[in-house]
């Protein structure tokens, strides 16, 4: 029976998703999930909410919850990771200090500075479950999500026995459901073949019934001037395929887009939603405990900037939710005509 270890069981959003394919896999619905946090709060909602997802699918999984991470690696086939070292207190780290020295970010999780940091507090870590892996289940493979990825597969790979290691990405699905909605094409219907490497990939081929549907895409973006201002869009024209990564990733892995205040207010008002923003990643931490709170998820763009304010005020960790207080005042600042007060 397969036996597999989720290592930072705790991401919420992670854990919940990728319970929900595997489990709807019959070859894996009575598999072993073995849970691992270093968080006991996080790993116990972890395991309710896994033995909640089994029992909505009539999985017969057994779950399992272990603050030793022996414990968990222990006999596995797969290995999952989605730690975040440091959590929300290096996260504000990586923005602030950066920020301080003028340089600009959006993510800051997979290159530049901030992905730089996150490498080398994460690298030891990851080396560190790979040595336990070599050890208690050494023909297991290593599927990664933490960040940076490129820089985490490649240290784990050269730095550890563990060579079986492969990084993972949910951008081409989200990316080609995203293009199959703005074709007008049934996303069950649509094929595309997607192809790269180091968390960049692009959209070689889409195609519905043997129809390119590339053309009817560049139908859609010159009816829509807010789709011209998307970074991916405009990488798109230049480049001639569409690539998988988000705009606010984008942004970033490419200093072109931020490299002078032109480029960013040509880039980062797009009508429907900002993009090339700064930040992003403080916007989806302050998401996630406002969903933790239970609360709604706030959109910060500049006309929800009072929202934003109203869910900083509820944030436990006050210097968090200070620096998301003076974001949202920066946001109101910079585009004060679409603000409410
Ligand atoms: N590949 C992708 O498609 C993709 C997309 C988004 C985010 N990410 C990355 O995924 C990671 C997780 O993001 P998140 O927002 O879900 O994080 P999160 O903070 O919600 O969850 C991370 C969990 O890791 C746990 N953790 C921290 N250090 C640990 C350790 N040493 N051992 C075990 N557990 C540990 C924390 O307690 C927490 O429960 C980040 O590194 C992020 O950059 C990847």
């Amino acid at each position: 029976m397969t036996r597999i270890a989720f290592v930072g069981a705790g991401s919420v959003e992670f854990t919940r998703d990728l319970l929900g394919d595997i489990l709807t896999f019959p070859e894996l619905s009575d598999a072993t999930i073995s849970l691992h946090d270093i968080d006991p709060e996080r790993l116990e909602a972890a395991e309710s909410m896994a033995r909640w997802t089994a029992g909505e699918l009539g999985a017969p999984a057994t779950i399992e919850a272990h603050l030793d991470r022996r414990a968990a690696l222990d006999g596995c086939d797969h290995v999952i990771n989605m730690i975040q070292v440091g959590g929300h207190a290096a996260t504000l780290i990586d923005f602030e200090v950066p920020a301080r020295h003028g340089v600009r970010q959006t993510i800051g999780d997979t290159l530049g500075i901030g992905g730089i940091f996150r490498a080398l507090r994460t690298i030891p870590v990851m080396q560190g479950i790979a040595a336990d892996m070599a050890e208690v289940c050494p023909q297991a493979w290593f599927l990664n999500y933490t960040n940076p990825m490129a820089m985490l597969c490649w240290a784990t790979y050269a730095g550890t026995p563990i060579t079986r290691i492969v990084g993972l990405c949910h951008s081409v699905q989200n990316t080609t459901r995203q293009l199959a909605e703005l074709v007008g094409a049934p996303y069950e219907e649509v094929t595309y073949l997607g192809a790269g490497v180091n968390h960049q990939a692009w959209i070689l081929q889409l195609e519905r019934d043997g129809e390119d549907l590339y053309p009817r895409l560049d139908e859609a973006i010159a009816r829509d001037p807010g789709l011209q201002r998307r970074v991916r869009v405009e990488m798109y024209r230049r480049f001639g395929r569409f690539p998988t990564e988000s705009s606010e990733h984008s942004a970033e892995y490419l200093p072109y887009f931020m490299h002078s205040d032109e480029m960013i207010e040509r880039f980062r008002k797009s009508g429907k939603r900002a993009e090339a923003r700064f930040d992003t990643y403080i916007t989806r931490l302050a998401n996630e405990v406002s969903l933790r709170n239970g609360a709604q998820p706030v959109t910060i763009v500049c006309a929800e900037a009072a929202n934003l304010l109203a869910t900083a005020s509820t944030l436990g960790n006050a210097e968090f939710r200070h620096y998301i207080a003076e974001r949202a005042a920066a946001e109101r600042k910079a585009e004060p005509k679409h603000c409410k007060k």
